[in-house]
Formats: C-alpha cells, structure tokens, sequence
C-alpha cells in the first residue's frame, strides 16, 4: 500500500459533531494502524475559542467515546494528540485567514511537510464557496510547492442550480483532481465489494441484465431519527440527504457496465453513464412514481418516540420527507424495462442497507401442482449490518412427492478474515492523502443526479396537493410505498438485522 507523503489536515469545523464523531477517530484509527505518513499534524479551525490544550482534550475525549473500538491505551491517544492544533477564527471574513495561514505556516515549518496540504470542509454547506474563495485569495490553493486537496462534505449543493454553482466557482479556484467530494457509502468496504462481486465471479454478469431480471431493490434504513441534526435536515430531507448521493452511488455501481481498469476515472465514467441514462421522471409524474413520509409519534418497545415535527430545530408545520421510496428506470440495453426500486427513511424498524436483485420467474412452473406458488430466485447484497450475500433459491423438501421449499445460502462478510473491517471516513482520509480520487463523486456526476431529482424537488415544492404520508415511527414508512411496485402481490422485503431473517423471524 502507498504511503502517504507528509502533511498537514486543516479541518474546518474542528468544533463540530462530524469533527468529533468521524474524522478524529478514523485519523486516530489509521495512525494507530501505521497508515498515516511520517510527519503530520492536524490543524483545527472553528469559531469556537480554545487553545491547543482545550482541543486536544476534547479530542481525546471524542477518540475515547465514538472510536468503533474501545481504546484503552490512554498514552497512545496522547501521543496522537500532541500533533493537533486548533486556530479559532470565523470562517466569512477574507481578513481571518492570513493568521490562519502563518500558523499553518509555522506548523509546516516544525514539522517538514514540504507545503502538502489538505483542506476539510466539516462545515455548514453553506460555508463551502466561502471558505474555498477565501483559501485561494490567501494563496493557499496554489500548488507551487506541495500539494493542495480540498475535501467536501455532503450536501454538494442544494439543486441542479447550486450544485453547478458550488462546481463552477470551485473550478475558477482549483482544478478537479484537487477537490474529493465525500460520499461515505463509497468508503464502505461492502459497497466496494460490489465491483469485486460483479466483475471478478464470472457467474454473475450472464444473468446481470434485462433477461433474468425483473426488479432491483435498494433500501437504505435507519432506526434513528434527526436526533441533534433537526435544523439541517428541515432544509433538507431524505431526497437531498440520502438519495442524491448515497443509494444513487449504490444504483450506478449496480447497474454500470464493466470498467475497463480500476483508474478512477474508468469507474466514475461507467456510473456517470448509468446516472445520464436514468429515465427522466416527469413533474406531473412523481405522485405515481414517488412516495414521500414524515415520522409521527409513537411508542417503541414500550417508550413513546417523538414525531418529526417535534423534534428540535424542526418547523411544527414542516413537510419535509424522513422517507422516500421510488420506481425508476434506466434506459440502456442492460436494463431497458427493469423498474428500479429505492427507498430510504428514518425511525425505521432497523437499520439496514441492502441491495435485493430479484430474478425473473421460471418460463413454466413445473412443480406448480405440489407446491403452488414458487418465489423467484433473489441475490441480497448487504451492505450493513450483518454484512454479506443471501442467495434465496428452491430446493425439494426430503420425502415423498414434489414439494419445494424456499432456502438460503448465506456468507457474511465478517467469515472472510479475522481482519477488522475500516469505517469508511479511514478508508476516504487515507485515499485523499495519496491522492486517489476513485471513491469520490465526480463533477459531472453530482449535477447528473441533481439532474435526475429536480424535478421531483419541483413537483413536491410547487404542487400542495402531493401529499406527505405519516408513518408510525418504529414501522416499514407510508403502506402506499408498496403500490409502486409492479405485479400481483409483489411488496418490498422487509429485511431485518440479521441478514438470514426476515418479515415474522426477526431480530431487530
Ligand atoms: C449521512 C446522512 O450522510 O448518512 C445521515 O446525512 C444518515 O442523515 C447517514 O444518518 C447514514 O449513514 P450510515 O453510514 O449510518 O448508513
């Protein structure tokens, strides 16, 4: 594996959840797995006043409270922490950042990391243009000596509009190859087992198509609600928040073609072809083809959950979706025909991703008499938890007659190796300090999907009569999710924790 060249990591938003929660344990994680360079240090900008001493403690109490695994080894967090530095400025003025540049600068100095910098925006999206405008007019952008990189949290833009807006000025600044557009589902190492699935097992691509498929299913849970986040997620919704980035991401690697390498570019093209041929869903369309709900209260194991509306930092009267589930296709020759089915939501039954290929039926129904109605072979990819691979196939029940049953053949992820499985925020550091650009979402392909969902965004803001359905929290989302799916008593899976069970057998 390439070692990462020395540097120096400026987060902006060092006070923030994301800095607290994500970044500083998977920074932390990768040090202690050795995969961090030589020299580095991390230089944390927020409005919030501290001093390196308040920052580091706060650090090392996040490390301690949100590391995936439990850190016990008190002298390896101070060892770690000694490389942070915390700067407080506000991020709007032009004026602030010239002493932000001397104490990077400095730091540079102390450490010999030869001008390589990386920039992380764990910021309001809103503070993205203005930090990176800012950045630029202090010289920061310039390559001259070491490298730049510029690291942007999701949302990237709010439309098809702001999303351009946010890719033209940051074009004018710096060039692509500097920017890494986070999408963390690409960080996850089961989403990237779906190239290793797809394209290194021969059996798969044969049946990979319109042919011997009938419907694709994507569903992306989630048992939690807004928690803490009520404010951003008001403005935002499920569409923005989960849709245009991470279950599209999952649709592209799912449907695109094989690359021809792994160069970054080879992949990103195959998605973007998937993304440009999404068919176009029409404004006056989206009441058949997108169904949007909103959590109310409700009681869960006994404790009573608050509904959406009630959540802090949330409007009383808001119409914001905490659930969407859609029916689209994709207008090529692989999948001309194939309804793609996605959904996602909060205050779920479980958290649970998966992808569910259902295979078409058999042309005749030799066992039909005996065992009535047979169910189509499905392939479920999960992507968490319990990851792995359920292949749901018939078999003949021992004994007299023909009676078929309905069998799974399960692997989990975690029989492969006794190798911990890296969160994805580890993973996406590591490839931004080499360099390597596979796993974050392209230019073209942000405004692609923007594309895609502004009409919807349209037809929800424009037209009243749209409605937003209320769900219980704790339950599978809006019931009228189920009409979008094509076919006699066909409904949705309703998955549990356990990638085996499902429906009735469930442990959540
Ligand atoms: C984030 C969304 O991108 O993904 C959150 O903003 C969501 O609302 C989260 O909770 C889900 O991520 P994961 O990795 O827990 O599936």
């Amino acid at each position: 594996m390439e070692n990462p060249r020395n540097l120096v990591i400026v987060i902006f938003g060092a006070s923030g959840d994301l800095t607290s929660r994500k970044l500083m344990p998977a920074i932390f994680s990768l040090n202690s797995q050795k995969m961090m360079p030589e020299k580095f240090a991390i230089l944390g900008v927020g409005r919030t006043k501290m001093t390196n001493e308040d920052f580091r403690e706060k650090m090392s109490n996040s490390i301690v409270s949100f590391s995936e695994e439990k850190v016990t080894d008190k002298n390896l967090i101070s060892n770690f922490v000694k490389d942070l530095y915390y700067h407080s400025m506000d991020n709007v003025p032009e004026s602030g950042y010239s002493g932000m540049k001397s104490c990077l600068q400095e730091i540079d100095n102390n450490y010999g990391v030869g001008g390589n910098y990386i920039f992380y925006m764990a910021t309001p999206p809103s503070m993205y243009e203005v930090i990176a405008v800012n950045l630029a007019k202090a010289g920061l952008c310039k390559q001259d000596n070491g490298f730049r990189r510029v690291i942007i949290e999701k949302p990237f833009g709010y439309d098809l509009e702001s999303g351009r807006k946010l890719n033209r000025t940051l074009h004018e600044l710096i060039t692509e190859d500097q920017i890494f557009r986070i999408d963390h589902y690409l960080g996850k190492e089961t989403v990237q087992n779906l190239l290793v699935t797809r394209f290194a097992n021969g059996m798969f691509e044969p049946l990979w198509n319109r042919n011997y498929i009938h419907r694709v299913e994507i569903t992306s849970a989630e048992s939690i609600g807004v928690e803490e986040r009520g404010g951003y997620y008001d403005s935002s919704g499920a569409l923005r928040d989960m849709v245009q980035n991470h279950l599209l991401q999952m649709v592209g690697l799912t449907a695109m073609e094989p690359p021809s390498s792994l160069d970054a570019d080879a992949i990103r093209n195959e998605v973007l072809k998937v993304f440009q041929s999404l068919q176009p869903i029409k404004e006056e369309d989206v009441p058949k083809q997108v169904i949007r709900g909103q959590y109310t209260g409700s009681l869960i194991r006994g404790e009573c959950v608050t509904g959406y509306r009630y959540e802090k930092g949330v409007s009383v009267t808001s119409r914001t979706e905490t659930y969407v589930a859609m029916k689209f296709y994709i207008n090529n020759w692989r999948w001309g025909g194939v309804p793609f089915y996605i959904r996602t939501g909060k205050r779920l039954p479980t958290r649970v991703t998966e992808i569910v290929v259902h295979f078409k039926q058999t042309p005749h129904h030799l066992f039909q008499r005996e065992a009535g109605k047979l169910s189509a072979n499905q392939l479920i990819i999960r992507i968490q938890p319990d990851e792995g691979m359920l292949l749901k196939f018939d078999m003949k029940e021992p004994g007299a007659g023909f009676n078929v049953k309905n069998v799974n053949m399960d692997f989990h992820y975690k029989d492969l190796a006794n190798i911990r499985i890296p969160s994805a925020y580890e993973r996406l550091i590591h490839d931004v300090m080499i360099g390597d650009s596979t796993l974050f979402s392209r230019d073209d392909e942000v405004e692609t999907a923007w594309k895609f969902l502004d009409p919807i965004q349209r037809a929800w803001a424009t037209n009243p009569a749209i409605k937003v359905f209320g769900y219980p929290a704790g339950t599978w989302g809006p019931e009228h999710a189920n009409d979008l799916i094509e076919g006699d008593d066909l409904t949705w899976r309703y998955p549990c924790k356990n990638l085996a069970d499902e429906e009735l057998y469930c442990e959540l």
